[in-house]
């Protein structure tokens, strides 16, 4: 080979030009992309950008770095786990780190789950449910059951059979009409997390299942908290009904606690709020402190024997790092870490603080709603916002705040002290309040191309 084919074709001289042109970032323009911000490092709550700010971080990396960053218990389980083994294949061979989590998972998880499936992500632990529920179902014989049901306003992934499952108005149905497997969609669940409850709430639901319900394989959603769909916040009550439903109709149930899993909600599990436990219980996001990723699909046996029982007797699954060892020693060490510490009492001083500093938020005229549920704080504002002007706004005020839609949100880390909690509320509060001056948008938009305000975007999360 001559010297000059070893010239590498591209060089990094500028890393956000070379960012800008080639590599893709989520729901934002290939050729046009939404701004993107440098972090060199991240410690506590804090992301250090490489021109040297520090931003409070208010998103917790979309739900999963629930110890903040960079936390020395959790790079020890790493650089531990590093000197054995990165990674080894799950085929025929398996690891003390996967047993662990798997034991740990059971003893935590809600009553009768007793086996798990670790994959990649979020959308394959999702996918991964959803076979687990279509290959039940061709176990048992009889009629085929090729069909789930699901609630407006959930988001359930990004891969096509998460897709389907997502909100058809907030998803991607649109677009891609006809490659999507058509679901039943129920009305958005009701009344909000507090609400009065009226049996009318789940009638929409109940006609749907009893109309379907022998082709229904099974039913999905989030529980209590819709995340990327729309951040709602629902009633326990509705949750029960929705187990009872499942059950008198001989429906399976899979619970979706990918966002909500690991306390996020005041409890480790959002199901704990309505005393009910799933069939099919999909985690992620949080299982490793969001240091790696990693995703698990948990089921009962009543599921895996219905699986083995019918042909191949096997279950048809098996990503190449399947129980990543790196992966489950760090989710081992989170889970050790968030039970011996004070985390309910911390997520229940965040909602107290949140509840109490948002409220203001409501007299502005640019929002239309403000909700809060443990270390969960949304502000609904009545008009898409422009996400790249009010993350330039947030940047500027020292936070991390990524909006999308109509949604303000917040959910930092568990272990963040009331002055910077204080801080990310106060940013959202002036931030909004200043939301609707024309003179500050025009501002922002004035400014150099890769900084300034760019809204055309699919933009989630
Ligand atoms: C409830 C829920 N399910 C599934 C997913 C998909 O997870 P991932 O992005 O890891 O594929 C997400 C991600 O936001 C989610 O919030």
């Amino acid at each position: 080979m001559s010297n000059r084919a070893r010239v590498p074709r591209y060089q990094v001289a500028d890393p956000m030009a070379f960012d800008r042109r080639h590599v893709l970032h989520p729901y934002t323009s290939p050729t046009d992309p939404l701004p993107v911000y440098q972090v060199q490092s991240a410690r506590g709550v804090r992301l250090k950008l490489e021109d040297g700010r520090e931003l409070i971080d208010g998103m917790s990396s979309w739900w999963a770095a629930i110890h903040g960053y960079n936390h020395p218990s959790l790079n020890r389980a790493v650089h531990g786990q590093l000197r054995r083994m990165s990674h080894v294949m799950f085929g025929g061979i398996t690891h003390r780190p996967a047993v662990e989590l798997a034991a740990r998972l059971l003893n935590m998880a809600p009553a009768g789950l007793e086996q798990v499936f670790f994959c990649d992500s979020g959308s394959v632990a999702v996918e991964v449910a959803i076979k687990m529920a279509f290959q039940f179902w061709r176990g048992r014989g009889g009629k085929r059951r090729d069909t789930l049901l699901t609630i407006r306003g959930g988001y359930h992934g990004d891969t096509f059979a998460a897709m389907s499952v997502c909100d058809p108005v907030t998803g991607m149905h649109g677009l891609f009409r006809g490659l999507l497997r058509e679901q039943l969609f129920a009305p958005r669940p009701g009344p909000a997390f507090g609400g009065v409850w009226n049996e009318r709430s789940v009638a929409g639901f109940e006609r749907l299942l009893m109309a379907h319900s022998e082709r229904v394989a099974a039913v999905i959603l989030e529980p209590i908290v819709q995340g990327a769909g729309g951040m709602w916040l629902y009633s326990p009550r509705y949750l029960q009904r929705v187990r009872q439903l499942c059950d008198r109709e001989g429906v399976l149930l899979i619970l979706d606690e990918i966002a909500t899993g690991f306390g996020r909600t005041g409890k480790l599990f959002a199901c704990e709020h309505a005393a009910v436990a799933p069939d099919i219980l999909c985690l992620g996001k949080a299982l490793t402190g969001g240091y790696v990723s990693l995703a698990a699909t948990l089921a009962t046996e009543r599921v895996t024997a219905g699986i083995a029982a019918g042909r191949p007797g096997t279950f048809m699954h098996g990503p190449t790092f399947m129980a990543n060892p790196l992966a489950c020693a760090v989710a081992v060490a989170s889970i050790d870490l968030l039970l011996s510490s004070p985390w309910e009492r911390r997520v229940r001083r965040i909602e107290a603080q949140l509840t109490q500093e948002l409220a203001p938020c409501r007299d502005l005229p640019e929002v239309a709603d403000v909700r809060v549920l443990g270390a969960i704080g949304v502000v609904e504002t009545r008009r898409p916002v422009d996400v790249a002007a009010l993350q330039r706004a947030f940047v500027e005020r020292g936070v991390w705040i990524r909006p999308f839609g109509k949604l303000v949100y917040l959910m930092p880390p568990y272990l963040i002290n009331s002055r910077d909690l204080g801080r990310l509320t106060a940013a959202v509060v002036d931030v909004l309040g200043v939301m609707p001056n024309d003179a500050e948008r025009s501002r922002l938009n004035r400014l150099p191309r890769s900084d300034s305000s760019n809204t055309r975007t699919l933009s989630r999360k």
